[in-house]
């Protein structure tokens, strides 16, 4: 495995890979879901290229930038062990400049639901991941369904930018007990990660509650604030796949959606019916 920090540097490591290139664009402490879009990278293209970064112009002032967990060593040997061919972990100084071109999450699609608990937060996104599409030139792509809303806006921008590759979405990766990883779920104490399981619990009633023919949004949602109730709710929506809110579930076409804080922790956590 390569380890490659500097732009030119990726360039000429990029060129050089013949055959499909899969890419898994990180931010580190990877975990078992990263494995898994990893994994799955590996298992379709020729040559797999994984990046970390802490990326800045994603997070909102006063977020966990300067504590988001850094573990380089660990995530260093998970992609060597995982076959991964390039692991490209640039300096923030190497990936933005003065000034830049930016580009702009949508208005609607970047601006609700975690775009307007985090205004701006998609914009670093969309930024940054074009950057690494730029350098990394992948066949396909890969990003897990946990973050839902930044999957849809990246589907998009991939569309709408007529941007040669393809997304893939991977399934969100769960402990036994349910709770979806993420690489967050570190600053859970034992007490709210026992507290955190009241959000996958609700889920699965959500879709325990539709497989029985209750398709009521407002039914569901009730149902899911209650068994939530300890926690810090900030939303439970239920949208189609445009994040358009639906009074009516629609199979094939409907994403619920739950963010909450536990303790001083914000998770999110969905499920695609
Ligand atoms: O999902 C993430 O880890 C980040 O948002 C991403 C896609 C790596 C962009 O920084």
């Amino acid at each position: 495995m390569q380890i490659v920090r500097g732009i030119e540097e990726l360039r000429r490591a990029r060129e050089a890979l013949e055959g499909s290139v899969g890419f898994v664009p990180t931010m580190g402490a990877l975990h078992q879901g990263h494995l898994t879009l990893i994994k799955r990278s590996t298992g379709e293209n020729d040559h797999t290229i994984v990046s970390i970064f802490v990326n800045p112009t994603q997070f909102l002032p006063g977020e966990d930038l300067d504590s988001y967990p850094r573990r380089e060593e660990a995530d260093r040997r998970i992609c060597e062990i995982a076959g991964v061919d390039i692991l490209f972990m640039p300096e923030v100084s190497s990936v933005y400049g003065k000034d830049e071109v930016t580009l702009k999450a949508p208005e609607y699609l970047g601006y609700i639901l975690e775009g307007s608990r985090r205004p701006g937060h998609f914009d670093g996104v969309v930024q940054v991941v074009m950057k690494l599409f730029n350098l990394t030139r992948p066949d396909r792509a890969y990003f897990g369904k946990k973050d839902a809303q930044q999957l849809v806006i990246l589907q998009k921008m991939v569309k709408d930018l007529f941007l040669p590759l393809k997304l893939v979405p991977v399934e969100t990766v769960r402990e036994d007990d349910g709770l979806a990883l993420s690489s967050r779920n570190v600053y859970l104490s034992p007490t709210e990660r026992a507290e955190a399981l009241a959000i996958s619990r609700s889920l699965k009633r959500a879709s325990r509650l539709v497989m029985a023919g209750e398709l009521s949004s407002e039914a569901i949602k009730q149902e899911m604030y209650a068994i939530m109730k300890a926690l810090d709710v900030e939303y439970v929506e239920i949208v189609d796949r445009s994040f358009r809110p639906l009074e009516k579930v629609k199979i094939q076409d409907t994403i619920i959606l739950v963010a909450a804080r536990v303790g001083r922790t914000r998770l999110i956590d969905n499920l695609w019916i």
